[in-house]
């Protein structure tokens, strides 16, 4: 069977972000609650000239130069996004223009809320297995900005940002298992953008409990899969014997860091067919396990915040570059979750030199040149950034802001968006 995997993994953010101690005060919250009920630090906020199309171009653009990737290699880009800027036209045909891509590359955009880019992955890596790409390779790109608004319950989960990932039939990051898939769709109202907001409406305690219900369900699919696909016969390399022991990390959707604690104790009592107890040994033992195998590739959700469809593949960066020198040849887990519902548990195997190839670009590098505003500059742009893509604005201008991104988003004129690029940076 062909081998499909990842090649080429990159990001982008926008270029100011705030402390969530700072954000705790203006709203008189206790900053635990940010930063340990939460998990979350800092919080990437976008300005006016940065939106969707800008950070998934930038993502894109990191993925193809630090990997030296021809772009007339691509036959294929997809943007999942769930903060489209267009009812029809989608992000991925600017991004077509602004990455230089052939005219023979397909180009599309794929919408189910944070599940997006996920969906994008799957149909990508089945494009190559087929023998329909003739040897090109797919770029997947993951780009939002969340936004619930000043003084909801939401507002420390916001974040900005996009991840680009080159799929290919030689990679040389991650090869993905493609036998195996665990899938889970419901129709239910966890969280929801109608098309006259900016903001998304969210009933969040709910939106914890559908998140929980399809991994559950995706994973136990996996799982079955996997064990009537192979030879397993139970996991005995560790004491227990749980099936996600098999696993050197576990990688989940995370709209908080918390989130993702919450999640690996649930697959752990799934496993163990009940649920632990406060205080109890097992979830004693549920805890030092998400702090060796999940809490080491959250560094970046944390100090960037939810991206919507792209967090997973954060968190996955963060895993490559800092911690896949001791996983080579091992399986890891990804989940995704986009709210609706809809959710996939898969699996890839760690290849060897990834973390090598991953540290020459490091996402540290990227964070340190961004920067830290107070909040209330950070209101100045939110409400800006509303105004954004009204015919005619002025608030696009990015020496209004002292925005120097390469790639800027400069208004909309006569109902056409604007876009400029510098090639050099
Ligand atoms: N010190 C330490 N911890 C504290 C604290 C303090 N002073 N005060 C509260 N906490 C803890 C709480 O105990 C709680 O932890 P546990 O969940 O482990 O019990 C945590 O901080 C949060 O406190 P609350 O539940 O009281 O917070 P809240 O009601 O204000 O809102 C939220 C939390 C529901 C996540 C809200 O931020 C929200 O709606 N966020 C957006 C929705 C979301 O992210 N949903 C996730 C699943 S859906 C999804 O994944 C799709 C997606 O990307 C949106």
């Amino acid at each position: 069977m062909m081998t499909v995997g990842l090649d080429a993994l990159s990001f982008d953010i926008p270029q100011n972000y705030i402390n969530l101690i700072d954000l705790a005060q203006a709203r008189g919250v206790d900053p635990g609650k940010y930063t340990s009920g939460l998990g979350q630090r800092e919080m990437a906020v976008s300005s006016p000239c940065e939106d969707p199309v800008t950070l998934a171009a930038g993502a894109g653009r990191r993925a193809l130069r630090n990997f030296d990737i021809d772009p007339n290699q691509i036959g294929l880009v997809i943007v999942g996004t769930e903060t489209g800027i267009d009812h029809s036209k989608p992000v991925s045909i600017y991004v077509h223009e602004l990455l230089g891509l052939p005219q023979y590359c397909r180009a599309f955009e794929v919408k189910h809320a944070c599940y997006g880019a996920m969906a994008g992955l799957s149909m990508a890596t089945h494009w190559i297995q087929s023998g329909k790409a003739k040897g090109r390779a797919a770029l997947v790109i993951a780009s939002d900005i969340a936004r619930y608004g000043l003084n909801s319950a939401g507002e420390p989960t916001q974040g900005a940002g996009a991840v680009a990932m080159i799929i290919s039939e030689n990679p040389r990051l991650l090869e993905f298992d493609v036998r195996n898939e665990g899938y889970y769709s419901k129709q239910v109202m966890d969280f929801w953008r109608p098309n006259y907001s900016k903001e998304a409406v969210v009933d969040g305690h709910y939106s914890i409990s559908c998140y929980l219900e399809a991994l559950t369900g995706s994973y136990q699919t996996y799982k079955q899969n996997f064990i009537s696909s192979s030879s397993y016969l139970g996991h005995s390399g560790h004491s227990g014997a749980r099936f996600l022991d098999r696993f050197a990390a576990c990688l989940y959707h995370v709209p908080f860091v918390k989130m993702a604690q919450k999640a690996h104790q649930r697959l752990l009592e799934a496993d163990a067919c009940i649920a632990f107890e406060k205080g109890s040994p097992q979830m004693q033992a549920a805890v030092s396990d998400f702090l060796a195998r999940v809490s080491p590739s959250l560094e970046l959700n944390a100090r960037v915040g939810n991206i919507y469809t792209g967090s997973l593949f954060l968190s996955l960066l963060n895993f490559l570059e800092d911690h896949s020198d001791l996983a080579t040849g091992s399986p890891i887990s990804l989940f995704g979750y986009g709210s609706g519902c809809a959710a996939e548990f898969m699996s890839a195997v760690v290849l060897e030199g990834a973390s090598s190839l991953m540290k020459q670009h490091s996402f540290r590098k990227i964070l340190s040149h961004r920067k830290q505003i107070d909040i209330p500059t950070y209101e100045k742009l939110i409400l800006a950034s509303a105004q954004a893509d009204l015919n005619n604005t002025e608030v696009c201008k990015p020496e209004l802001w002292n925005i120097q991104n390469p790639i800027l988003y400069l208004g909309t004129r006569d109902h056409k968006r604007q876009y400029t690029t510098s090639s050099s940076s």
